[in-house]
């Protein structure tokens, strides 16, 4: 391969840029020319692309969002557009593709792919719900951020007393709120991977009310409920004074931690061998601390699962 490209797809997560500047730097290292596209499987639609340099992606490794920006296209999910986008790679010479994003991006990398086109994922959401790959990019962020929002809320549920219900993103995945609740002693988490006990919360709530306990976190997934059906229903079964803190957008954006930057690194880095070795249709992914290539077919036929051992053990611990 001479001419390779990459874009970001589906919602932002922190350290997008990190991957991006990894795949530029990895493919120049290889002797081949890295193409940005635009917006998405937007850009490919539109061939709203440009040619990266070493110059281009300096800078940007302890960045949020994404410089190539992001987008959601419907139109992709036709074969019209998808013909389109195949048309416009090959009259501009590109060879091969990464795609950063979520499940969804990697359905379209799939379609692209199948289609004859090489392409690779490189797991990028906030949300750490994709089978085959321990971490995605992004969550360790987003996780982060959520500890340190709780940490503030804490300080004015002490001071008044009062139960809080935090909202955090997760569509269809319980990981930030697990993690974030394990990682913050939250009393109660709700995630979609595990049933809603009411009562069992509102027990735990006057349980730890009764030896002295007077505020109280509780983390709800919104794959589960909104924090305000949740305040509801809480203050219906115990009365107590309750508020809703609904961390939203927060989560997708800020400065990559560490942990964040090295693994977009050595993601990207990996997706261009990947792709320059002709093993198309693969996903690069962490497992045991190893950076590896699993097929994306494989990666998007099973729902990733939380591991419910640590969501009984932030109940044990939150006792
Ligand atoms: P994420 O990648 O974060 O899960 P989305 O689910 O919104 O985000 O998907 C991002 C984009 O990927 C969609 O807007 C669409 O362009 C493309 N896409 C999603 N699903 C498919 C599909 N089944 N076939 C082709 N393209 C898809
Ligand atoms: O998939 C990432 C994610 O942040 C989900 O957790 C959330 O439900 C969704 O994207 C929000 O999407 P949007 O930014 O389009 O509202």
């Amino acid at each position: 391969m001479k001419r390779i490209a990459v874009l970001t797809s589906g919602g932002d997560s922190p350290g997008m840029n990190a991957a991006i500047r990894a795949v530029v730097r990895k493919g120049l290292y290889h002797g081949i020319e890295v193409y940005g596209i635009y917006r998405g499987y937007m850009g490919l639609i539109q061939a709203d692309w440009t040619r990266l340099s070493v110059g281009s992606v300096g800078d940007i490794i302890h960045r949020g969002g994404t410089i190539l920006h992001t987008a959601r296209c419907e139109e992709f999910r036709t074969a019209e557009g998808q013909d389109q986008a195949l048309s416009n790679l090959r009259k501009e010479n590109i060879e091969g593709l990464i795609v950063i994003g979520g499940d969804g991006s990697f359905r379209g990398a799939l379609a692209l792919n199948d289609k004859g086109f090489p392409t690779v994922g490189v797991p990028g959401t906030i949300d750490n719900d994709i089978e085959g790959t321990d971490f995605t990019i992004g969550f360790d962020t987003a996780v982060n951020t959520v500890i340190h929002a709780i940490d503030q809320i804490r300080d004015t549920a002490s001071s008044h007393e009062r139960t809080f219900i935090i909202e955090v993103m997760g569509r269809n995945a319980g990981d930030i709120a697990m993690w974030a609740g394990l990682a913050d002693g939250a009393e109660s988490i709700l995630i979609p991977e595990a049933p809603v006990q009411w009562d069992e919360i509102a027990h735990r709530l006057k349980r730890g009310n009764k030896r002295g306990k007077r505020h109280s976190i509780i983390i709800v997934a919104e794959g589960v409920c909104s924090g305000t059906e949740a305040k509801e229903k809480i203050e219906s079964i115990t009365g107590y004074d309750t508020r809703v803190t609904v961390l939203g957008h927060i989560q997708r954006g800020g400065t990559p931690t560490a942990m964040d930057r090295v693994l977009a690194s050595r993601m990207g880095a990996k997706a261009v061998d990947v792709l320059l070795a002709g093993e198309c249709g693969q996903m690069v992914a962490i497992h045991r601390n190893e950076i590896k290539a699993v097929p994306l077919r494989e990666a998007l036929a099973t729902k990733r699962t939380a591991d419910l051992s640590m969501y009984d053990l932030a109940e044990i611990l939150a006792i």
